[in-house]
């Protein structure tokens, strides 16, 4: 996606050589025209799969989630980070690690608002080492639902994530893959 490049170069900042500072187009700040478009990018690469939900985890993955969900015409459904757990029979729970954040979180998906009769398509704002998101895909998959796919904004190629996902054999699209974060420089793939 050229126009998502483009912003990115505008407004990102090179912290260190694995991470990208994104508060201005996805951490803090989202600019709504420019995150329904991304919407309708990836509505546009499912159009034909009978998506049923569209599903992310909380929180920055949310707006692009909510303008996807928002051009299949299908409800978004958010999995929960939560530290401890109140006993819920009904949760499907995954312990994960988080890149950034350096601590363990628990994500957290009612049985509820996700069926063996769902086809989902999952929505997250980056992928770098992929371990939320591979939580995410065992929840799915423990649930029953079929997982159509994922679409993600901001692939770091350079990490294993999404390549770990295709490699479980799941369908992985990115709006945008970042090759290489050396020497301050953002390069895409
Ligand atoms: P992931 O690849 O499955 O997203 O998981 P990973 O555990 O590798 O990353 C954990 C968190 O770190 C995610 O946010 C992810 O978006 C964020 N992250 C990873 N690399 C970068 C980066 O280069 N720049 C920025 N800005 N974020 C990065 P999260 O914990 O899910 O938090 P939230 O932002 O959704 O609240
Ligand atoms: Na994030
Ligand atoms: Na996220």
């Amino acid at each position: 996606m050229e126009e998502l490049k483009q912003r990115i170069l505008a407004e990102a900042t090179v912290l260190s050589h694995d991470v990208l500072k994104l508060d201005a187009l996805l951490n803090q700040q989202v600019d709504p025209q420019l995150t329904m478009r991304m919407g309708q990018e990836f509505a546009e690469l499912y159009r034909s799969e009978q998506i049923t939900r569209v599903v992310t985890v909380e929180s920055s993955g949310i707006p692009v989630a909510f303008a996807t969900a928002y051009e299949l015409g299908v409800p978004l459904v958010f999995a929960r980070r939560k530290k401890t757990l109140l006993a819920d029979p009904d949760a499907l729970v995954e312990r994960v690690p988080s890149f950034t954040k350096g601590i363990v979180t628990d994500i957290v998906l009612s049985q509820q608002f996700i069926t063996a009769e769902d086809r989902i398509l999952f929505i997250d704002d980056i992928i770098a080492n992929g371990d939320a998101a591979r939580g995410l895909v065992k929840i799915i998959q423990r649930s029953g639902a079929t997982l159509v796919g994922v679409g993600i904004v901001i692939e770091k190629s350079f990490q294993n994530g999404a390549q770990s996902i295709r490699e479980q054999g799941i369908r992985l699209d990115s709006l945008v893959k970042i090759a290489s974060l050396d020497e301050g420089k953002i390069t895409f793939a």
